[in-house]
């Protein structure tokens, strides 16, 4: 058996992940479903945790559980991530920790034939999705860099695969994370900095359920998600988290052809949505 000091730094086995990468977690979009389990999946490998959401009663319960269960520190940072300036104002409230990790897990997800949102819904989208885990990874991932160590998850989904009809722009969102994943994860490799893209398929979360989608999907636990996004950390650009959602994966994004990997998850979502978006905060979906 290797001694410590001769541990592959990648293998969270050997090594923790808070004395590899630094001792905070910041989860944005960490009240509830994924989130909620991105947050404990962190503070059971021992980091303390900053949770970053809106509904700030819902993060400080979130984060006196995970006090008394882990023994570990919490911070709450209420924050709209779709507000401008919102990444700036999580690095301050994050200044003079030592941020180890960070989880971008936020997102809004609109269901529906892409017209019928309103343009400001759509850029609100963008905002959540795209501009504000920007700002994080370039302020985190700078600071990061600098010290030589550092972890970025950011969250994807099975739906940008290719297009997907009726969550077009959602799924462009996270096809948009899983490129700047992979793209930093090579980029910052050499600085040891690891950056993963999870993509998740259908997740059992509030959000999900709320979406009231056909009775035969068999959602993933949020947990099942996390620890193995976690594991994955540092040893692959991206993972898809669950063995089924591996192989439909590889079979849409590498076997069909693009128009029928289309036409396929188009049908899906219609079937899945047949009677229109029902979301009422606009939830998450089909993976
Ligand atoms: N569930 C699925 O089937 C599924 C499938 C594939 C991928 N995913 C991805 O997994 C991630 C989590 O999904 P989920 O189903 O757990 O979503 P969810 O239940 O809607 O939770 C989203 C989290 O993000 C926070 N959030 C949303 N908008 C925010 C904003 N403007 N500012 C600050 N925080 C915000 C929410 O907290 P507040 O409301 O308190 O702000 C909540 O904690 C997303 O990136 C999603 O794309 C989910």
């Amino acid at each position: 058996m290797r001694p410590p000091s001769m541990a592959r730094p990648g293998w969270a086995g050997k090594v923790k992940l808070p004395e590899k990468y630094g001792p905070w977690a910041v989860i944005a979009g960490a009240s509830q479903g994924l989130g909620e389990a991105w947050a404990r999946e962190a503070a059971r490998r021992g980091f303390h945790v900053v949770l970053v959401a809106r509904r700030g009663p819902l993060l400080r319960k979130l984060a006196a559980e995970i006090a008394s269960t882990y023994g570990v520190a919490t911070k709450v940072v209420v924050q709209d991530l779709e507000k401008p300036g919102a990444d700036e104002r999580i690095l301050s409230a994050a200044l003079g920790l030592d941020v180890g990790l960070v989880v971008y897990n936020a997102a809004k997800s609109l269901i529906g034939p892409f017209l019928d949102q309103p343009l400001a819904s759509h850029r609100g989208e963008l905002a959540v999705n795209c501009a504000a885990p920007l700002g994080l990874v370039w302020h985190f991932g700078r600071l990061m860099k600098k010290k030589g160590r550092g972890g970025i998850i950011l969250m994807s989904s099975l739906s940008c695969g290719q297009g997907s009809p009726l969550v077009a722009h959602y799924a462009a969102t996270k096809a948009w994370n899983l490129i700047l994943a992979e793209g930093l994860w090579h980029e910052w490799r050499p600085h040891g900095v690891d950056v993963l893209a999870c993509v998740a398929g259908t997740v059992d979360t509030p959000a999900y359920r709320q979406s009231r989608p056909a009775a035969d999907m068999k959602p993933m636990e949020p947990r099942r998600v996390a620890r193995e996004g976690m594991a994955s950390l540092g040893k692959r650009p991206s993972v898809i988290a669950g063995f089924g959602n591996k192989l439909s994966g590889f079979a849409m994004r590498r076997l069909l052809p693009r128009r029928l990997a289309i036409g396929i998850i188009g049908g899906a979502l219609k079937k899945m949505y047949a009677d229109g978006p029902r979301g009422k905060r606009g939830a998450s979906c089909c993976g």
